[in-house]
């Protein structure tokens, strides 16, 4: 949707001090330096607001859901269902039961692959990804073309890791049943032009699955206004706990939907001969779910919100444009992924030093980043490197983080250079 605003260069868009005291890992040290992290694209680090509800849940009103006739029980069940509801609006799903808890993102792949895929997908019918995907978004679609005989189309994109959108055009046609892509590149930091992938996969009569796992976190979503049929995403990454993640569903797409896994909870009754369903959400929720972290999750959706999305875009922004500044003065050093539309992410290379050596190296000067391939292998072909080293930018950084970066960068270059 809107992508972030760029703010006016160096003004906060809010308090970062006040914001980066809410995380109690910040204030840690590493190697007795103070801890730049520039990593939240893999994880974010956790508000003690977060940290402190999941804490609350096992220390005040911990019992299994849907299943206790008992106080807290019943306590812990409605705070449970109530995140539902903050998750929807967050999303701007039109229904609560639109809303499906899974452990993360690639699990609501998965779930939509087997139920929507096996289900509703034949032999030669066609799905399209893109060369941008991470292994999430790629590797449930291969399953499912060994076993049902589907067809897997990759939809190019540019050096500047852009998709081609005309290239994209020519591979929908009448077999094309779904496009499953991501709305944010985890590698590059590119952001998709998904009104009009959707608007152009619909006129075909595709579905299509987004793949929201690091979009979610920098860009405002409104499922309803952009007419997807599934968005999915984890809650490690916005800020929350891990062992959680959504998958949201138009309603009468998931109703037609087959169960995913069986067991307790979504089941409507059960005889030796035959099972019936429960309706929507728990027809996909089997087993006593993330109790306390889909509560955590309610209470990091609640702090996102207390700054704002716009405003964390605008200060991403600032960030990424001060760190891509920066980077470009190292010498040796190439971006990847250079698309006008980006956020939150800069991956690059440097031409005397493997990224994982790199990254080892700024380790010692407190520098957190992510080296290698990204779970992104067809990626890093298509851009004709082995991996880089990925700092990503999330709401508590500061340029105080991206000067230890390019500073670190400079005890590489004394080593390699
Ligand atoms: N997909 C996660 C990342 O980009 C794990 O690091």
């Amino acid at each position: 949707m809107t992508p972030p605003n760029t703010a006016q260069a160096g003004t906060p868009a809010y308090d970062i001090d006040a914001i980066r005291a809410d995380f109690p890992i910040l204030g840690r040290t590493m190697h007795d330096k103070p801890l730049a992290f520039l990593d939240s694209a893999a994880s974010a680090q956790k508000p003690h607001q977060v940290i402190d509800a999941v804490s609350a849940v096992y220390e005040t009103e911990y019992a299994n859901v849907h299943r206790g006739l008992y106080q807290i029980s019943e306590a812990v069940t409605a705070r449970y269902e109530g995140t539902r509801e903050t998750i929807r609006q967050f999303i701007n799903a039109a229904h609560t039961h639109e809303i499906i808890y899974t452990r993360n993102g690639t699990e609501s792949i998965n779930l939509v692959a087997y139920s929507f895929g096996r289900n509703f997908l034949e032999e030669g019918d066609e799905v399209i990804i893109t060369e941008l995907e991470h292994h999430a978004n790629i590797v449930p679609w291969q399953m499912l073309r060994d076993e049902k005989g589907i067809v897997l189309k990759v939809a190019p994109i540019t050096d500047d890791g852009e998709l081609i959108m005309s290239a994209f055009e020519e591979l929908l046609g009448p077999k094309t049943k779904l496009v499953a892509v991501a709305h944010m590149s985890n590698v590059m930091g590119t952001i998709l032009p998904i009104e009009d992938i959707i608007r152009r996969a619909h006129a075909v009569g595709a579905k299509v699955l987004l793949d929201g796992c690091q979009s979610v976190t920098h860009i405002p979503v409104d499922v309803q206004a952009l007419g997807c049929d599934f968005y999915v995403f984890s809650g490690h990454k916005l800020y929350g706990p891990s062992g959680i993640g959504v998958l949201y569903g138009r309603e009468e797409l998931l109703n037609a939907m087959p169960p995913f896994m069986g067991g307790g909870d979504m089941i409507s009754s059960v005889t030796f001969e035959k099972s019936t369903w429960a309706k929507l959400p728990h027809k996909f929720e089997a087993g006593t779910p993330a109790i306390a972290q889909a509560i955590g999750l309610g209470a990091a959706i609640d702090y996102v919100n207390g700054i704002g999305l716009d405003a964390i875009g605008a200060h991403e922004a600032d960030l990424l444009n001060y760190a891509t500044q920066k980077l470009s003065s190292v010498e040796g050093l190439r971006i990847i992924g250079t698309a006008p539309n980006k956020a939150s992410v800069v991956s690059f290379t440097l031409d005397y030093a493997h990224p994982h050596d790199i990254a080892t190296i700024i380790d010692r000067a407190g520098v957190a980043v992510r080296a290698g391939h990204h779970c992104a292998q067809p990626l890093m072909a298509r851009m004709d490197v082995p991996a880089t080293v990925r700092a990503s930018i999330g709401l508590y950084n500061n340029r105080s983080d991206i000067d230890a970066l390019v500073a670190a960068l400079g005890d590489v270059q004394e080593l390699f250079g």
